[in-house]
């Protein structure tokens, strides 16, 4: 990832690079993948898309594409926003049935006439590589991680936060948490996963009081709002592990003017700040980002050891 540093904390930080760790997690995909080769077993990915909107046909490319790179079954299902969502049910029957097929992924949103809680809800749970499923949600809000199937984006950035311990030569047992943002898909599984690594954990949202006073307690801080920039330097207490799940598109300036970009992405933290404060850091893009595909790798390999009883590889 980078050359192991002192332990002290402070300037300059560790930058977590995500695209090097999800590069090093879809490798060992692909490799297990080749092991269960040998035994006749192909994971096997379904995605479906509903719709126009250009960000998921981006993504659900992205997803088929590392599928295809990792030696999986891949499908991609293509339905119009016209769609009855008993036609969508129906798919999704057909794919839960269908042993080629491993793992489901209905990319959200969908469109407003059909409701997302009812169609994840009739993935079966062994399928739902998403980790959406009502029975997974309780398997993971549980603390029973090693039943469950974990939703991506919060397992990816997990995954980040073990590196930094690692390389910080600390451990998270203990330690204050704070996530900032509630919701389904990032903010509240986060929290069930640093809970069961026995951190003392907050999740603060849109109404919490105070919001930069209870970032500074914090050793741990994941930034899951969608407000570009928002945690400052001053918000995060000295050597904190500081993972940043924020996209956020805005115009290009500066620099970035004239040299072809229209626009740049930045995090939900104020990287220059932040990054003279914080122990360990991910950038945006190049932190979070790329771990969540790795993981719905991961997840679709874990869902075909499963089905066919073959012990789940360590990853
Ligand atoms: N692969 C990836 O890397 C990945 C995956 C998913 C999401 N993301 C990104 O992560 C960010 C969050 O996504 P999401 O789906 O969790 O967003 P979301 O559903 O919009 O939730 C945002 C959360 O942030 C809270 N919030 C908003 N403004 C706030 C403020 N000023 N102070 C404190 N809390 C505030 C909201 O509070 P309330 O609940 O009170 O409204 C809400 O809980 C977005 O930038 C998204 O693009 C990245």
């Amino acid at each position: 990832v980078t050359a192991r540093r002192s332990t002290s904390r402070g300037y300059p930080p560790f930058v977590i690079d995500g695209k090097a760790v999800s590069n090093d997690r879809l490798d060992r995909a692909r490799d297990e993948a080749g092991e269960l080769a040998k035994k006749g077993i192909v994971p096997g990915l379904a995605t479906v898309l509903v719709g126009e909107n250009p960000a998921s046909r981006v993504y659900v490319a992205a997803k088929s594409r590392a599928a295809k790179a990792c030696g999986f079954h891949s499908e991609q299902f293509e339905l119009s926003s016209e769609i009855q969502e008993s036609e969508l049910l129906a798919l999704i029957l057909r794919l839960n049935e269908d042993p080629l097929i491993h793992g489901i992924l209905v990319q959200l949103p969908l469109p407003p006439a059909i409701n997302p809680t009812k169609i994840m809800a009739s993935i079966a749970p062994h399928k739902d590589v998403d980790g959406f499923h009502p029975i997974n949600v309780w398997l993971a809000a549980s603390g029973d991680m090693s039943r469950a199937l974990l939703p991506c984006t919060p397992a990816g950035a997990m995954i980040l936060i073990d590196k930094a311990c690692v390389e910080l030569e600390t451990h998270l047992s203990g330690k204050s948490a704070v996530i900032i943002g509630r919701s389904s898909i990032v903010g509240r599984p986060m929290a069930n996963l640093l809970l069961a690594r026995d951190c003392t954990v907050t999740i603060a949202h849109s109404k919490s009081r105070n919001l930069p006073d209870i970032v500074r307690g914090a050793a741990v801080i994941v930034a899951a709002v969608g407000q570009p920039e928002m945690v400052r330097g001053d918000w995060i207490a000295p050597g904190a592990i500081v993972i940043d799940v924020g996209i956020n598109r805005l115009p290009a300036t500066g620099q970035n003017r004239g040299e072809g970009s229209e626009s740049r992405l930045v995090g939900d933290v104020d990287f220059a700040t932040a990054s003279l404060v914080a122990g360990a850091i991910t950038p945006v893009p190049g932190g979070v980002g790329p771990m969540t595909i790795a993981m719905l790798m991961t997840n679709t390999l874990i869902a075909a050891c499963r089905a066919n009883s073959v012990a789940e590889p360590m990853m």
